[in-house]
């Protein structure tokens, strides 16, 4: 399992510490997630922290863009020098399109859905697509309760990956924790997003190894 732990629950006063910790931990992304206050009833940070982090951060990036027109940041999300570049389905109109800039921009192209998408929204661009994130909670807060209809998403997910021949990775966000974990597991996800799991726990590293090992 791969783990990307979400800076969202770090210690906004002391980051450098908790990148640190991430740096050497077994970590294999560092999850940084964006928002505008429109896309999702809440702001979390924008670009200054993001180039701040990805300066100091050794483990590859996976931006999670919670923002109406991610297709206009795609070029400052590929200077800060991301891997991944999340945007939902839900806030793209012309997601083929977005999908090949981001491509072009030289980032892996990941497109999210929210709780209430059906990935059959997803079935005609499935095989253009590096990854899925299935958003197991209502993006915008931390902390909140997974939500068990994500684990049959997952599964749905991962036949019609399958069946299209497609290569993409399915990753899951939101209230993952080591049951949460290990049902994602068994129902095929290949990435776990862990933000309170992780950065809340007095042994965090312990956490990732943990949710790495599931
Ligand atoms: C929620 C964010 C998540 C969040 C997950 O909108 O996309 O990445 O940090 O937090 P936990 O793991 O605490 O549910
Ligand atoms: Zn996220």
């Amino acid at each position: 399992m791969k783990v990307s732990p979400s800076l969202l629950a770090a210690n906004f006063a002391d980051l450098a510490s908790d990148i640190e910790m991430i740096n050497s931990s077994e970590a294999d992304y560092l999850h940084m997630d964006i928002m505008d206050g429109v896309f999702v009833p809440n702001i979390s940070f924008g670009f200054p922290v993001l180039e701040a982090v990805a300066r100091i951060c050794k483990k590859p990036l996976d931006v999670h863009l919670m923002i109406v027109e991610p297709e206009k940041w795609i070029g400052r999300v590929r200077d800060t020098g991301a891997r991944i570049m999340n945007v939902h389905q839900e806030a793209c109109l012309h997601l083929d399109s977005t999908v090949r800039h981001i491509h072009e921009a030289g980032m892996l192209a990941g497109v999210t859905v929210n709780p209430a998408t059906p990935v059959m929204l997803l079935k005609d661009i499935i095989t253009e697509v590096d990854l899925v994130l299935v958003m197991s909670v209502n993006p915008g807060f931390g902390n909140q309760k997974f939500i068990m209809n994500s684990l049959k998403k997952v599964m749905e997910l991962k036949k019609m990956i399958h069946e299209s021949g497609s290569n993409a990775m399915i990753e899951v966000d939101g209230g993952v924790k080591e049951e949460t974990g290990r049902l994602l597991a068994q129902a095929g996800a290949d990435i776990l997003v862990a933000g309170s799991y992780v950065f809340g726990a007095n042994d965090p590293k312990g956490r990732i190894t943990l949710l790495k090992n599931l």
